[in-house]
């Protein structure tokens, strides 16, 4: 679809250009929800730079080559979405030198660089010493990161994706400064501990305090977490001192907000429901009849945090199972003139709040 901002109809003016407009909006990586598909419609719509592929798990050994092209099919096409966005590798593991050599790989592969997890709290990920608790060993994040750095070309960047800490922020700095010293030319923080898990708020001033520690080095820091809004970007711009954004949720639930957040017309949702069969139809040959109805109820469901009209639709779907009928209904009511003429329901803004994530 078309990229062009200007071209939106009905679109949504946000309410205040942003103080600051970022310099660099990332599509954050969300394992179950952001997967090749939705990523390239959400990245379609405008206003990202860059996105970070679902974490692609590490244990022992170097992955063969089919399971980073079934988890990032971009990598057959230079490392880009359809619409031309970058699309950043992500690992997530605690053994440097298999670690080393799977980011190796993805750099045969194409990719356009390697993240590393350092904030995935899932207690599988947890117990088997991966994602957030590496965060109470600042010596093997230092051993990560070297590890990863040395294994790529020099052109190839490695980044990081943190949380504040573990149960706590005590070695939050100590991390920040041992992801610089390895090598890492980004890193991304998400504003909570791993034991805050997804419960606001997300703590933006610390993230300056990160900016501070790694002053200096050569390195860009960007915030993440718990924003929604234009006006939540402004805020945590102006509190974290970054220059820089990483959305998660609130880009799969506004996908214009990108746009808007660079003060840009953005979207509204005669633009975005046709994104609703277009997204059925790339799941349909590729995911399994018993979860196909359940991806596309979970985009819904999201989608309704923002667009009143989402929530007919959800109220359409949402008991039913069977993938065809929802398949069906998401087409008659998403195609671009069922959108156009939607009347928005003034009660769908009432359970608004009651939207959740997987
Ligand atoms: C369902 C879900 C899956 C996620 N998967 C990943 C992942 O694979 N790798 C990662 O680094 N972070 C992952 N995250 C964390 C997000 O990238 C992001 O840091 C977090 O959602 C906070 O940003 P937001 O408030 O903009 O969503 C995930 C979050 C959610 C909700």
């Amino acid at each position: 679809m078309s990229t062009d901002p200007t071209q939106a109809q009905h679109s949504r003016v946000p309410s205040g250009v942003p103080s600051r407009v970022p310099q660099l909006i990332l599509l954050a990586p969300m394992e179950g929800v952001l997967d090749h598909r939705l990523r390239a419609l959400v990245a379609g719509v405008g206003g990202v730079d860059r996105c970070v592929s679902e974490f692609i798990r590490v244990t022992d050994r170097l992955l063969p080559a089919r399971v980073f092209l079934r988890l990032m099919p971009e990598l057959r096409h230079g490392s880009r979405t359809p619409a031309g966005v970058p699309v950043r590798a992500q690992l997530l593991g605690s053994e440097p030198a298999v670690l080393a050599d799977n980011a190796a790989r993805l750099a045969e592969l194409g990719a356009e660089g390697v993240d590393l997890n350092f904030g995935c709290p899932a207690k599988t990920v947890n117990r088997h010493r991966g994602g957030a608790v590496l965060l109470d060993e600042p010596e093997l994040v230092h051993g990560i990161v070297a590890a990863v750095r040395r294994a790529v070309p020099p052109g190839v960047p490695v980044s990081a994706k943190m949380r504040l800490g573990h149960r706590d922020e005590e070695r939050l700095l100590d991390n920040a400064r041992a992801m610089a010293e390895a090598g890492a030319g980004e890193i991304v923080v998400h504003a909570r501990t791993k034991l805050h898990g997804y419960k606001p708020p997300a703590y933006w001033d610390r993230i300056a305090r990160v900016r501070e520690a790694v002053a200096g080095q050569n390195l860009r820091v960007i915030a993440n977490g718990e924003v929604w809004s234009v006006d939540d970007a402004r805020r945590c711009l102006a509190e974290s001192g970054c220059d820089a954004l990483m959305l998660g949720r609130g880009l799969v639930a506004d996908p214009g907000l990108a746009l808007a957040v660079r003060g840009l017309v953005a979207p509204g949702w005669d633009r975005i429901a046709p994104l609703l069969p277009r997204y059925a139809e790339l799941v349909r040959p590729e995911v399994a009849a018993r979860h196909r109805g359940g991806r596309i109820k979970q985009w819904v469901n999201q989608l309704r945090r923002h667009f009143p009209e989402a929530q007919a639709l959800y109220e359409a779907i949402r008991t039913v199972h069977d993938a065809d009928t929802i398949e069906q209904t998401v087409r008659s009511l998403c195609a671009p003139q069922a959108a156009e003429t939607a009347v928005p329901m003034e009660k769908a803004r009432e359970s608004f709040d009651l939207a959740g994530f997987v």
